[in-house]
């Protein structure tokens, strides 16, 4: 009565018993809690066959066997005890057509059910359905805040709360990182995945994008998240506008001090390394305006920006042109010229013809 098969040496049986073709069924049915759902079945060609009676058996997992509903041509229907008591109906009670509805489903009504019939005289013949519950997961995802550092740290995570059956979680990143994920078997059988992306994060990842995707099987197409990495560092200071230039008697000298940090900067301040700005200085925010080049600001200024992590500085060193007289300059270069030698002396764009 059966397809028996050697392979590899290994006896695999594979016995289709041909009778059991006769109970219809489908193979697999889905459903959302609260759907109702009909499993049917079906007794094809009995022929000289008797049906005596027909069961429905629901087993959660392997091997444990709960019968839920009986329909007998004589004593009618049946409905044992079960978790399905009151939530099962037959929907045309009849031994051709003993198919059931399952009102408001559950997740833990997920399993197999067996349309189970006792016949005369070839006796017990039987369909199994699988029922397979779905749940839409809850997806969320979110990049958590870091300091800039060489150890691998958490800087995204991204979670799919309840699925049925589990979501796949997977990222989209530049180079560098890695991510794991786990699963948690919930208590109503759904599974929720979770899921965190590591890096040692650089100040130049700040803002950068990064995207998880998560996919499930009651999902149309995958759910991507894109998130910008949230890099905190401590500020990086330049300062720019130093032009080499510096002679005496100038007036519009101008040294701006760039900074990046993550948090924003909070404070700049401008000193020199011997300590206190020189009187001639005025500062605007970032900016350092030289109001008068004298021998005050040949000096080495120092710009420092501070925020909530710390703080970096720069410096400058500015050295004044000794020259207290422009004319003077142009004769120098004039000289300088005739003689054809080369001294050296800055550039003066305020050269008058004299
Ligand atoms: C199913 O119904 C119950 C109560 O009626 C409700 O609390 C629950 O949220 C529903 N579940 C879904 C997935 O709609
Ligand atoms: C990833 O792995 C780390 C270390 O093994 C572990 O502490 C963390 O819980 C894991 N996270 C997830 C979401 O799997
Ligand atoms: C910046 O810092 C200096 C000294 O640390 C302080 O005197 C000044 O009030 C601060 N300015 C701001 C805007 O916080
Ligand atoms: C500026 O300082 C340098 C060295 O500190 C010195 O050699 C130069 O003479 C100074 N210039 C003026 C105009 O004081």
């Amino acid at each position: 009565m059966g397809n028996c098969w050697l392979y590899f040496g290994v006896i695999l049986l594979s016995c289709q018993v041909v009778r059991s073709q006769r109970v219809r069924v489908l193979p697999e049915v889905e459903a959302y809690p609260n759907e109702s759902v009909d499993l049917r079945c079906q007794f094809a060609n009995p022929g000289s066959t008797k049906l005596t009676q027909v069961s429905w058996i629901f087993e959660a997992t392997e091997g444990q066997r709960e019968n839920i509903a009986v329909f007998h041509p004589v004593y009618g229907e049946s409905f044992p005890t079960s978790a399905f008591r009151g939530r099962v109906q037959f929907t045309q009670p009849s031994l051709e057509y003993p198919s059931i509805r399952i009102n408001n489903v559950k997740m833990s009504d997920a399993g197999r059910y067996t349309c189970e019939y006792a016949t005369y005289p070839s006796g017990n013949e039987q369909g199994t359905t699988t029922l397979i519950m779905l749940a839409k997961p809850k997806n969320s995802a979110a990049a958590v805040t870091v300091q800039a550092g060489s150890a691998k740290v958490v800087v995204a995570r991204c979670e799919a709360l309840q699925g049925k059956p589990a979501a796949t979680i997977t990222w989209l990143a530049g180079g560098g990182g890695e991510y794991n994920s786990t699963s948690q078997m919930e208590s109503d059988g759904t599974v929720t995945v979770k899921s965190e992306y590591r890096m040692a994060p650089a100040s130049a990842d700040n803002g950068r994008d990064i995207s998880c995707v998560i996919t499930q099987r009651t999902q149309d197409r995958p759910q991507t998240f894109t998130m910008k990495l949230a890099v905190q560092y401590a500020p990086t200071v330049r300062i720019e506008g130093y032009d080499e230039n510096w002679y005496v008697g100038r007036t519009d000298a101008l040294l701006t001090c760039h900074t990046d940090a993550n948090p924003k900067v909070l404070n700049v301040t401008w000193t020199t390394v011997s300590g206190n700005l020189p009187p001639t200085v005025r500062v605007d925010q970032n900016r350092l305006l030289v109001q008068k080049v004298d021998e005050s600001v040949n000096t080495t200024f120092v710009c420092e920006a501070k925020n909530s992590l710390g703080s970096g500085k720069s410096q400058l060193t500015a050295s004044v042109i000794g020259v207290r007289d422009t004319r003077c300059v142009c004769l120098v270069e004039r000289l300088i010229k005739e003689q054809m030698t080369y001294l050296k002396i800055k550039k003066t764009p305020h050269c008058f013809n004299i």
